[in-house]
């Protein structure tokens, strides 16, 4: 095989240096929060395989408290095609993926964890694949034949197996395994994709086949998952919603934002809620409609709050005193927006006297407003 990059290697005591003296074809991206004690044994491990390949890696590390980024660039002063790109305010694996890759000049690049529970023994054989075959992408696969999820306990295999069958709503080709986090993409085919990926949470595969201007040529090569050296899996709950988020962005994204989709929902069951509180109130309590009327907004108006503030805004969360300005301004937006509500339903009644199209008419007013002007006041980007 061709040596693209020649390498000058320099023994000072165990110590190996390398000097870059050509064009990298192939960058390995590795995002990375609190994986300190998995670089040096990756890093080692990436230079047994890729013997002969002129590659480099970029570690793009969300600013971890365990001081990956320093343990990474102490290295790269040592070995140049070792890099680091840190991101300070910032948190997600697929943003971190796309990021590395726009940092790098490669005509192939890699995505891979960087806890050594991906098959790095795999990425010259996708490589190669690439380069002789006709195709986009090719994928490391734990359920292609010969693959396997190693140790995951029965549940994590289930909520995997689901989510694999939920990604067929968005991605219209037959993946074994869209949820992988381990491929190598030609930069012509990440480069025609990368404005409209939505760049939510963990998933970046399911976001480059769903937002690919035509469908991916792609291959898949078996691999066994291995469990976790150091550190622990960073996948929570709120993967498991910004995956759910991802889903919504692609089926509805380009015709409502699906923050607006997210509030709207919010929105809806707010009025249950008001509902639920207007009956009990109403029969239990014993006072008058125009008091249970009042309670029940103001609930609905909070937990509304409580929700947005949880799900729809969690990049832009409020706490502390913060929490209790923004559901004062909240209370405030959806005051106007509660006024412009019944103003235009009942210019709209009298208009045309179809009382639920004017009902629908405030109802969205109403959500619209609150949602422009709860965007500025309440949640505004910081
Ligand atoms: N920069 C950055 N920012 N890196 C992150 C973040 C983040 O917010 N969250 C996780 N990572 C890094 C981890 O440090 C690790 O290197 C890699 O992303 C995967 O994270 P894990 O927490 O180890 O994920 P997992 O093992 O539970 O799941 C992985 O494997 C699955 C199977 O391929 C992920 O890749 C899943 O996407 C994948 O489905
Ligand atoms: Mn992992």
């Amino acid at each position: 095989m061709a040596r693209t990059l020649q390498e000058i290697e320099t023994m000072r005591g165990t110590d190996r240096e390398v000097r870059l003296v050509g064009p990298v074809e192939l960058t390995v991206v590795l995002p990375t929060f609190n994986e300190r004690d998995n670089v040096e044994p990756l890093i080692e491990r990436l230079e047994e395989v890729l013997a002969g390949i002129a590659w480099e890696a970029i570690f793009v590390d969300d600013d971890s408290r365990d001081g990956t980024a320093e343990h990474v660039r102490g290295i790269g002063r040592r070995k140049p095609n070792i890099r680091c790109l840190q991101r300070l305010g910032r948190r997600g694996l697929s943003t971190a993926c796309i990021e590395g890759i726009l940092a790098s000049s490669a005509p192939f690049l890699a995505v891979m964890d960087a806890d050594l529970q991906h098959d790095e023994t795999l990425l010259p054989r996708m490589l190669a694949a690439l380069k002789s075959e006709e195709l986009d992408i090719v994928i490391g696969s734990r359920y292609a034949a010969g693959g396997g999820l190693g140790d995951w306990d029965r549940s994590r295999a289930r909520i995997s197996k689901f989510a694999t069958r939920l990604s067929r709503l968005v991605v219209k080709v037959d993946l074994s395994d869209p949820m992988s986090g381990f491929f190598v993409i030609r930069r012509p085919a990440f480069e025609a994709a990368v404005r409209d990926l939505s760049g939510q949470g963990f998933k970046i595969l399911i976001d480059l086949f769903a937002s690919a201007p035509r469908p991916l040529a792609f291959k898949e090569l078996p691999y066994q998952f291995r469990q976790r050296q150091h550190g622990e899996s960073k996948l929570d709950t709120l993967v498991a919603w910004e995956y759910l988020q991802l889903l919504l962005d692609k089926l509805v994204g380009h015709i409502v934002p699906v923050r607006f989709a997210l509030f709207a929902m919010i929105g809806g069951l707010g009025l249950v809620v008001h509902l639920a509180v207007l009956g009990l109130v109403l029969n239990l309590a014993g006072v008058g409609f125009t008091v249970a009327q009042s309670v029940a907004t103001m609930t609905a108006m909070t937990s509304n709050f409580l929700l947005n503030n949880w799900f729809t805004y969690r990049d832009r969360r409020l706490h502390g005193w913060r929490l209790l300005g923004g559901l004062l301004s909240f209370y405030v937006v959806c005051s106007i927006g509660a006024v412009g509500n019944v103003g235009i339903a009942a210019y709209v009644f009298y208009a045309d006297q179809s009382w639920w199209l004017a009902g629908v008419a405030g109802a969205i007013v109403g959500s619209v407003w609150n949602y422009a002007t709860s965007a500025v006041f309440t949640w505004r980007a910081r």
